[in-house]
């Protein structure tokens, strides 16, 4: 078998091919016609989805089904395509990667974020439900966010996971986006539209697909036997990818994004006040205890549980003065932190900034709203700081 085996069809010829029989050829003309032919192939690719490269792909088991899944769609359905399905997985597996999604107590805690974004949402009931079993809650959204993502790259069922692109981005924009105004700041609002958008262009090619093949199986009766098959084979390995993924992704060392969070991680308070030290002037606060004023320096604030069940924040202000906040940003519902730098309370979504010595009026950001305001005050007999009843 030489080069001649090659030469499989007229139109596949180089020029440079055509020598008198029985010449040397030179090792740049040789080259020169294997790259001809990969050429002219090439291009034979993008005419034809059934040209002999292709039945040869699928004769050595290439993936075949994945690649014509990207060259029966358009190049606007690619582009959605490729950034829906990079950024679901990103986000799936961003969310396992995080030490604190799972952590209760930390601003990024699915709990408190469900919690937080029931305030005021249309769905609010499906989130406090969800809220009272908040970790399987975020395990099922990273998983339903990387297999959404990784199949969608793969071509495996695109209507059934556009679809469920769409559930997803409005569910969001339902409960984390809700109160974003103007709307188009929240991007769960625009994911919703991209993955509609796509899910149409699927069914579009869907439908073509469907009448060329019943016109086909009207001329030559073929059996769709084959092509379930590969269908359920398909959607077994995007299984198998997505839990192999997710098992990577929750398994990767987190120490160091830990260390990485910076100030915006508020401790948790403790309502005990610690031995030995000096016991306040007797002014009885009857009360709920949310921590002991000796356990918070001045300058430095923790996280607590709000009278409604929302995450809130106390700062010691001065020796003898405190202050609480819901942690709830107004501007879209993500949690504000503190910067015991800046002294101020940051929300990590859009960069809002709120002074708890001034009422925790904002000072930058994209909203005019202060954080909410809870009563507490100091029971000098305890030394507890408590929501008064
Ligand atoms: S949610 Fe947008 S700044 Fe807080």
């Amino acid at each position: 078998m030489g080069e001649a085996a090659f030469v499989l069809h007229h139109q596949d010829a180089h020029p440079s091919m055509v020598l008198p029989p029985g010449l040397p050829r030179p090792w740049f003309e040789r080259v020169s016609n294997v790259l001809h032919i990969v050429r002219q192939r090439t291009r034979g690719h993008t005419r034809s989805m059934s040209g002999p490269s292709f039945r040869w792909m699928a004769r050595r088991g290439r993936p075949a089904a994945v690649i014509p899944s990207w060259q029966r769609q358009s190049w606007p359905l690619r582009v959605l395509r490729t950034f829906l399905g990079v950024t679901f997985l990103y986000a799936g597996v961003q969310k396992l990667l995080d030490p604190n999604f799972f952590h209760a107590g930390t601003p990024d805690y699915i709990g408190s974020q469900l919690t937080a974004f029931a305030t005021g949402s249309p769905i609010r009931g499906v989130l406090l439900l969800a809220a009272k079993v908040p970790v399987l809650t975020g395990l099922v959204v990273a998983v339903a966010e990387i297999c959404v993502g990784l199949g969608t790259l793969l071509g495996v069922a695109p209507l059934a996971l556009a679809a469920t692109g769409v559930a997803i981005s409005v569910t969001l924009f339902l409960s984390a986006s809700f109160h974003v105004h103007p709307y188009f700041l929240g991007s769960d609002s625009i994911y919703a539209v991209a993955w509609l958008a796509y899910l149409l262009g699927c069914v579009e090619i869907e439908q073509r697909a469907a009448r060329s093949a019943a016109a086909t199986s009207r001329k030559r009766n073929v059996p769709v036997y084959g092509q379930q098959r590969r269908e359920l084979l398909r959607a077994g390995l995007l299984g198998v990818g997505t839990l192999f993924v997710a098992g990577v992704a929750a398994g990767w060392p987190k120490k160091a994004a830990q260390a990485s969070r910076g100030p915006s991680t508020l401790p948790s308070a403790s309502p005990s006040r610690p031995k030995g030290s000096p016991s306040p002037s007797p002014t009885k606060v009857t009360g709920t205890p949310v921590a002991s004023l000796d356990s918070i320096a001045v300058g430095q604030a923790v996280g607590f549980t709000g009278p409604g069940s929302e995450p809130a924040v106390l700062v010691r202000l001065g020796q003898n003065k405190v202050v609480a906040f819901s942690r709830v940003c107004p501007h879209a519902g993500c949690l504000v932190g503190y910067d015991s730098t800046a002294e101020l309370l940051v929300c990590p979504c859009h960069g809002a900034e709120f002074d708890p010595a001034k009422d925790a009026e904002p000072v930058a950001g994209p909203t005019a709203t202060p954080l909410p305001p809870i009563a507490v005050a100091i029971d000098k007999a305890t030394g507890e700081v408590v929501l008064p009843q």
